[in-house]
């Protein structure tokens, strides 16, 4: 390629994530080499990759600074693990999501990597520690969970373990930075790490209402995407609290007590079967038939990348 590469990056799994990981790093100008088990995977993936870079270039939404052809051009497929992570100063993980498949994968390519490599996993286990544990570079681990779709939603949450070296937290979270996505640091384990907590939470308030006879489903998906959901994707809900009031301590001495009362009456954690179960299920299913979910996930994609494409516009201003 005639672009010079700011680095090699080493991905491991060409599945949705495995080729997300790669579109990004690519738009930064860093040289990707991705591998997968099956190799015809890894040719699959590169005309995938080709095809959507394509289309983010028709509408506007290619990342970076360089052409659709120049990204592609910084992206090539390996049918060796060695060779993928030989060199590189950062590997990603994405193969499927089964703890004792990552502790495989990074006892395989240890071996090849340098000792200022960072081994970074996609995973959203809760006991991460369990497939780093007995690694001669367990100190070079950290995870890196994205946000599905990555190319759009830029949050990827750090996780390191208590072995994992102070310096990798650094560096992971710059590179991050750099390449645009929006990394936070974990600095506790807890199942769920923060983001699946959160909308677990959203979750199970959402099925007691509707099952409660409270609200309807769709009506309760309006509450978010018309409501709650237009702040959140500018601001959290700590700033929302911040700027609704003369500030967060105006915010609780205003609002503090009823956040108590109200709270105090959320029900216990839902079963998620029952009658309530096929409440939900047919509600659901009549609003978006399953044989439309497919077009639906079109629709959706098409409005997430508006959004992406309005909120560089904005952070430009
Ligand atoms: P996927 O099933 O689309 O892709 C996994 C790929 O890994 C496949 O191409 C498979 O052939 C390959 N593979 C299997 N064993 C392998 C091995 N030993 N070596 C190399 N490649 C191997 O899965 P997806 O959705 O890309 O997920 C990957 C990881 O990312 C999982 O840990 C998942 O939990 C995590 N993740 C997924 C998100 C999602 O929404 N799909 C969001 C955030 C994280």
């Amino acid at each position: 390629s005639e672009i010079e590469s700011k680095g090699k990056i080493g991905i491991i799994g060409s599945g949705l994530i495995g080729k997300s990981w790669a579109m990004i790093f690519a738009s930064a100008g860093y040289e990707v080499v991705i591998y997968d088990i099956i190799s015809s995977q890894v040719k699959d993936a590169l005309t995938s990759i080709k095809d959507q870079l394509a289309d983010f270039s028709k509408s506007g939404m290619l990342r970076g600074s360089l052409t659709q052809e120049e990204q592609f051009s910084l992206i090539t497929g390996c049918n060796s693990l060695e060779e993928t992570v030989k060199d590189a100063f950062y590997v990603q993980e994405c193969v499927p999501e089964k703890c004792e498949l990552k502790a495989q994968v990074f006892k395989d390519i240890e071996p090849f990597v340098r000792d200022d490599t960072i081994l970074a996993s996609s995973t959203s286990c809760t006991q991460p520690a369990d497939f780093t544990r007995d690694l001669k570079r367990r100190s070079q681990c950290i995870i890196a969970h994205p946000t599905n779709p990555p190319y759009y939603a830029l949050l990827v949450e750090v996780i390191p373990s208590e072995w994992t070296k102070p310096e990798v937290v650094e560096r992971t979270k710059n590179l991050l930075e750099e390449i645009g996505q929006v990394p936070v640091c974990i600095k506790k384990m807890v199942p769920g790490f923060v983001s699946n907590r959160l909308q677990y939470a959203i979750i199970c308030e959402c099925w007691r209402l509707v099952t409660d006879g409270v609200i309807s489903a769709e009506d309760i998906d309006k509450v978010m995407w018309a409501g709650l959901g237009t702040r959140y994707a500018f601001m959290g809900p700590l700033e929302v609290m911040h700027l609704n009031s003369e500030g967060f301590e105006n915010g609780v001495e205003r609002y503090g007590s009823s956040i108590e009362r109200v709270s105090s009456t959320f029900g216990p954690i839902p079963s998620f079967s029952g009658e309530g179960l096929k409440e939900v299920v047919n509600q659901m299913n009549e609003r978006v038939p399953l044989d439309q979910l497919e077009e639906r996930r079109k629709w959706r994609d098409r409005r997430l990348a508006a959004l992406a494409k309005l909120k560089q516009e904005l952070s430009k201003v």
